[in-house]
């Protein structure tokens, strides 16, 4: 039997709409995509396979939003809403945004995928086109610490893409799970720990240090954001470098002068 086949026959005995499911299943273990209680947003979501997949990994806590251009038949999960819309719309990313609120997402997942010409370098195309509205609408929905996944046919576009995303996100992976099909050039790139720090690695700054932290180094606040500078005391004047940018803080270095 061939994987195809597999998958196929997995699905239909454990109840998913779809195989894709299974390859939203082995993104989430490779890359650890989903938690309890999770706001997820699954881009290109029809017939649902990801929406269950999702709609099961956050629980009865978490919302799922799926967003297609066809008509998403109800789910049993309570947690699970559809919106019908074209994501190249500008009207069906307002209404995201808006059912979506201040408080963002945690994670946006993307599985859209363009009509097939058979023609490679057009269909490599479209598919970057669609990943890339899909990062642009997660870079508006994702706090600080968020996740992406979008699928992509693989291509010469494909390294722009995966540096810009790389450039959000404190680093970017490209998976290929094993459920996609064997001869498929499609794989996915996944940001982990969105980034909306302030400060670049590499850049310097004067800064007065406000604080120690626990572990003895100074603590330096720029707009909110937390640097940690080892070897520096409260009140202290220094010029820094930036060494290292997470999610939620960073660590930089005293320039010597
Ligand atoms: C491979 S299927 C998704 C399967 C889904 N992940 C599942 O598990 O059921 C790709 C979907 O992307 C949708 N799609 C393609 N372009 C889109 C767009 N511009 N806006 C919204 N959905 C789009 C298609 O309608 C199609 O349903």
């Amino acid at each position: 039997m061939t994987d195809k086949d597999m998958y196929y026959n997995k699905a239909k005995q454990e109840g998913y709409r779809a195989r894709s499911a299974y390859k939203l299943k082995q993104l989430d273990r490779a890359a650890g995509l989903f938690g309890p209680g999770n706001t997820v947003v699954d881009l290109g979501a029809a017939p649902g396979g990801w929406l269950q997949v999702a709609a099961e990994a956050v629980g009865d806590r978490g919302t799922v939003i799926g967003v297609d251009l066809q008509r998403i038949r109800d789910l049993d999960h309570d947690t699970v809403e559809t919106i019908r819309g074209d994501m190249t719309d500008a009207e069906t990313k307002d209404g995201l945004r808006e059912r979506i609120g201040p408080d963002g997402a945690d994670v946006v997942i993307s599985d859209m995928a363009p009509n097939m010409t058979g023609e490679y370098s057009v269909d490599h195309a479209r598919s970057v086109h669609l990943a890339r509205q899909a990062f642009e609408v997660a870079l508006e929905l994702l706090p600080a610490g968020g996740d992406f996944a979008a699928k992509v046919f693989d291509g010469q576009d494909l390294a722009d893409l995966r540096a810009e995303i790389d450039a959000e996100f404190e680093y970017v992976r490209s998976i290929r799970p094993e459920a996609s099909r064997d001869a498929s050039s499609e794989l996915y790139l996944v940001g982990k720990h969105r980034v909306t720090a302030p400060v670049e690695e590499g850049e310097e700054r004067d800064v007065v240090v406000d604080d120690v932290g626990s572990e003895g180094d100074g603590v330096v606040k720029i707009d909110g954001y937390t640097l940690f500078v080892a070897g520096t005391e409260t009140g202290d004047s220094v010029r820094i470098r930036v060494t290292d940018v997470k999610s939620n803080f960073g660590f930089a270095e005293i320039v010597e002068q």
